[in-house]
């Protein structure tokens, strides 16, 4: 996005490139949007593509590519030993992160598996500025324990904050004093907060928790998933960096980490995932995993075609105009809703808007998952689908009661270069209309409740007959409109 000042009005995000694949969208009546959200049992995951408008309920393996990419897909070399693909692939991630050895895996969460089967053992630690879903789960199943040391501020929806993703470094010294390093399996960073609003981390706490974590002796991983804008945030809303290339700082980040996985879903705009290191032992003892749960060590589980654009995906994260899209989105979004005094996550963060539902719907009992409601509100009155992010998708606690989360959020991803200002604002004009009329919505519960990542497959309904009053008043307010 460049920054393009306007002789009218308020100015508006500028995109720096232009649209030359178009997929057809439908928009279906609200009394089929009613029937499809009782068909997915009030779970956003459960919809499908037919039955929705604009998809916000990712950016994981859905942002666009750019022609380069898709054309490079072409000149894949396809083998399942020593491809040359993986060549260029591994040369690029040499080149930006800096790091000798590459394990590609299928996507992030398989990262997750081999750094916990390799790190983790039964009572061990893993701090973090914030836990996200899967690599929780994957610590959890190996006896670890997830320990979330992030700032009060954190948690603070209305902030000004820029951030809120840094970890509380006097909590980690303290832990490691009481625990001892020992019982340390890996301190983990996560660029970009997932479930906070996609909160960013500063370079100076990257530097402070990697001076702790070398001086004791503990590895030091980042979650690069969310870096493209972490990267964003760092050189504009850090003083200290505003010099920086966005290449000096990536380079900076991998220099202070020990190991560095990611999605490629999200960073790099394909699909897969990988693990860069240079530790040769670490190395060596995640490559002796890699055939049994992902494949041979040159493709790890993807595609070639996916490898090769990932490569050239990888460079062109590198380049501050196209990182700044989604950040420059998101804000706009944000500030949209803000003027209209809709509870949303501020300041605005990376991946989506984020709206606060536990303030949206504070008539809500907690144990209604708020969020959860809201998200099957929006999709009702518009055929937006967001994601829950909050206690629907938290485990429950030992004994069986709901783990009510510390942040209730309706996540309204904006995949990068996918949707266009005016998506953004119906968007906002829908938001807009269930906020006036937000004491139609009522709570939800399950009826289906998988045991382990139950926001994936269980099922709930609705606490009473509130869908049909919303749609009913949608009727009244918007006539035989979509
Ligand atoms: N780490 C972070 C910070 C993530 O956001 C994700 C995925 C993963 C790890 C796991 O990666 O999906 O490739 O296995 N986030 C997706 C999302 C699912 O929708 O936010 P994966």
């Amino acid at each position: 996005m460049a920054n393009i000042r306007f002789h009218l009005g308020e100015a508006i995000p500028l995109e720096m490139h232009k649209v030359r694949t178009v997929q057809r969208l439908d928009l279906v009546p609200i009394e089929r949007r009613l029937e499809a959200i009782e068909e997915a049992g009030n779970n956003t995951f459960l919809l499908f593509n037919k039955d929705i408008y604009l998809d916000m309920l990712t950016d994981s393996g859905v942002n666009a590519m750019s022609d380069q990419q898709i054309a490079s897909m072409m000149t894949a070399d396809d083998s399942y030993a020593g491809s040359a693909t993986f060549t260029r692939l591994k040369d690029k991630l040499v080149e930006i992160l800096g790091k000798e050895h590459f394990l590609p895996a299928h996507q992030g969460r398989a990262a997750e598996n081999l750094l916990a089967r390799y790190y983790v053992e039964e009572g061990m630690f893993v701090p973090m500025n914030y836990h996200f879903t899967t690599t929780k789960a994957h610590v959890m199943v190996n006896g670890g324990t997830v320990l979330e040391l992030y700032k009060p501020e954190a948690l603070n929806p209305v902030s000004d904050d820029p951030f809120k993703g840094d970890m509380d470094t006097d909590a980690l010294t303290a832990l490691i004093e009481k625990e001892g390093a020992d019982k340390i399996a890996f301190i983990r960073i996560e660029a970009g907060t997932n479930l906070i609003g996609g909160q960013p981390v500063s370079l100076a706490n990257y530097e402070a928790v990697s001076k702790i974590a070398r001086s004791n002796g503990i590895p030091f991983v980042v979650d690069a998933s969310l870096l493209a804008d972490n990267l964003h945030f760092i050189k504009t809303r850090e003083e200290a960096c505003k010099d920086m290339s966005i290449r000096e700082i990536t380079k900076r980040i991998a220099d202070l980490s020990d190991l560095i996985y990611f999605s490629a879903r999200k960073l790099g705009h394909v699909r897969g995932g990988g693990i860069v290191t240079d530790n040769e032992e670490v190395f060596k003892g995640l490559l002796s995993m890699l055939p049994l749960y992902e494949g041979f060590s040159t493709y790890g589980g993807m595609s070639v075609r996916e490898m090769e654009a990932m490569a050239v995906g990888l460079e062109e994260t590198m380049d501050e105009h196209m990182i700044n899209q989604g950040p420059i989105f998101i804000e706009y979004m944000v500030n949209e809703l803000v003027k209209l005094g809709i509870p949303v996550i501020t300041p605005p963060g990376g991946l989506g808007a984020h709206l606060d539902a536990m303030a949206f719907l504070s008539h809500v009992p907690k144990e209604q998952y708020r969020a959860g409601a809201l998200g099957s509100a929006l999709y009702i009155a518009s055929g937006v689908r967001g994601m829950e992010r909050g206690t629907i998708s938290e485990e429950r606690n030992p004994d069986g009661t709901d783990h009510i989360a510390a942040v209730e959020l309706l996540r309204l991803a904006l995949p990068r270069r996918v949707f266009t200002l005016s998506q953004v604002k119906y968007t906002v004009d829908r938001i807009a209309w269930l906020y006036e009329n937000r004491e139609l919505i009522g709570g939800l519960e399950f009826y289906e409740e998988p045991e382990i990542l139950r926001f994936f497959f269980g099922k709930l309904k609705p606490t009473s007959d509130w869908q049909q009053k919303l749609a009913a008043k949608f009727r009244e307010d918007f006539g035989d409109s979509l």
